[in-house]
């Protein structure tokens, strides 16, 4: 087989070529989509050998069933892999099916795990209202909060689950202060990174254990796919990708030449929305008629220095509220012409969203209220438009309200 490409570990480089054969089978730059649920053996010695390699689950030079692995799926998960400095990427058919899976894959019942408070909602949601049919108990501590984080810690706690920057309010976790507290109680760490993307923050850097992202959102950064991924090292996640076999939310090969499309410019799209996300925020903290900001560029939001300390860029999401209650929200973002509203956000695409109406609809207002969403907060997902275009554009919505 031919050598993967050894590759400087610029992430702009990588992002083009790592993971990918120099050169492959007909002279095809681009790897191919391997449309295949079966690979096929030329004979039983064939079977044989593929057999006995199989055994100590390496990194096989060839595939047998779809559901067990795809060289398309390969190539994205070997790029991911690189980009996070990691041992191994398994992908998966969502970002939550990459919660959900290691969540059931680690723990087993009579284990305890703790939450930090700030997660995505389907996060908190499975671990208090799932887990526990399977006798697994999950305590939310307020995220940031170390002392809470430490003395929720039991005997028969296995993880710590966080999400850093948080959805949406982008607050940050101390990694290497996590990473201390957990490795002092022998208890595996996981954090959601979706929205920094390892363009600005490498988390397993840090030492945690393992780094779970949705692929639906930056990495494939065109929002026309699913995915997403378990990224850490191989005592860790060889367990994980033999389950997934079982589990079966594998990835298709289609979805896999399009996210490993959207991954090439990975570095360049990031970049484009961290420089709207500085720059919008501080739009949007200068004016009048927005009462407050959420972006770790501002020195306003609580882990402005962990973010510049620990960061490579501050995203491209903005969260604030609109001074003056929800329908003056609604018709700012009514009035607005690029931004559109939709529940999702890592596309080339602006897109805007009312939380209390889209994603915390189902939450009653007040667990909404404990989870600091106001009817008036409005999260704004930058994509790689103009600068000047959107700030034009919030600019004009706001003096029409
Ligand atoms: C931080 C975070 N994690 C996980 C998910 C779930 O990802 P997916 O929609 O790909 O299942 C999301 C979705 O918005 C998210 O924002």
């Amino acid at each position: 087989m031919e050598q993967k490409t050894k590759l400087p570990s610029s992430p702009s480089t990588a992002a083009v070529h790592a993971g990918e054969q120099r050169f492959r089978a007909h002279h095809s730059l681009i790897v191919p989509i391997f449309q295949t649920s079966v690979y096929t053996f030329r004979n039983t010695e064939a079977l044989i050998n593929f057999t006995e390699e199989h055994m100590f689950w390496d990194e096989p030079e060839r595939e047998e069933y779809g559901r067990y692995g795809n060289p398309t799926v390969r190539a994205v998960e070997a790029k991911i892999a690189a980009l996070e400095g990691a041992q191994d990427a398994i992908l998966v058919s969502s970002g939550m099916a990459a919660v959900t899976s290691t969540l059931l894959l680690m723990l087993s019942s009579g284990d305890h795990m703790i939450l930090t408070d700030e997660c995505y909602y389907s996060t908190l949601q499975f671990c208090q209202r799932f887990l526990p049919r399977y006798g697994i108990e999950a305590s939310i501590v307020p995220h940031g909060d170390y002392a809470a984080l430490e003395a929720a810690i039991r005997p028969n706690t296995r993880l710590i689950f966080s999400e850093s920057p948080t959805n949406p309010f982008n607050h940050c976790i101390d990694l290497g202060r996590l990473v201390e507290i957990a490795q002092r109680h022998q208890v595996k760490t996981i954090i959601d990174t979706t929205f920094a993307t390892p363009i600005n923050l490498r988390a397993l850097a840090y030492g945690v254990d393992l780094v779970i992202q949705s692929v639906t959102k930056y990495l494939a950064g065109h929002n026309d796919v699913m995915a997403g991924v378990i990224i850490g090292r191989n005592d860790l996640t060889t367990p994980l990708r033999q389950a997934q076999g079982m589990l079966g939310g594998v990835v298709d090969a289609h979805a896999a030449y399009l996210i490993l499309r959207g991954l090439k410019t990975l570095a360049l799209r990031v970049a484009r929305h961290n420089a709207n996300g500085v720059a919008v925020a501080r739009f949007l903290a200068d004016h009048p008629k927005v009462r407050k900001v959420w972006h770790p560029s501002l020195e306003s939001h609580r882990d402005h220095g962990l973010a510049s300390a620990t960061m490579q860029g501050f995203g491209g999401v903005v969260s604030f509220e609109i001074d003056g209650g929800a329908e003056r929200a609604y018709h700012f973002i009514d009035a607005l012409k690029i931004p559109t509203i939709g529940p999702s956000l890592g596309g080339v695409e602006t897109m805007i969203s009312p939380l209390a109406l889209m994603g915390y609809a189902e939450v009653p207002p007040e667990e909404r209220l404990t989870l600091g969403i106001r009817d008036e907060l409005v999260r704004l997902c930058l994509g790689i438009e103009d600068t000047d275009d959107l700030i034009a554009d919030l600019c004009q919505a706001l003096e029409q309200i």
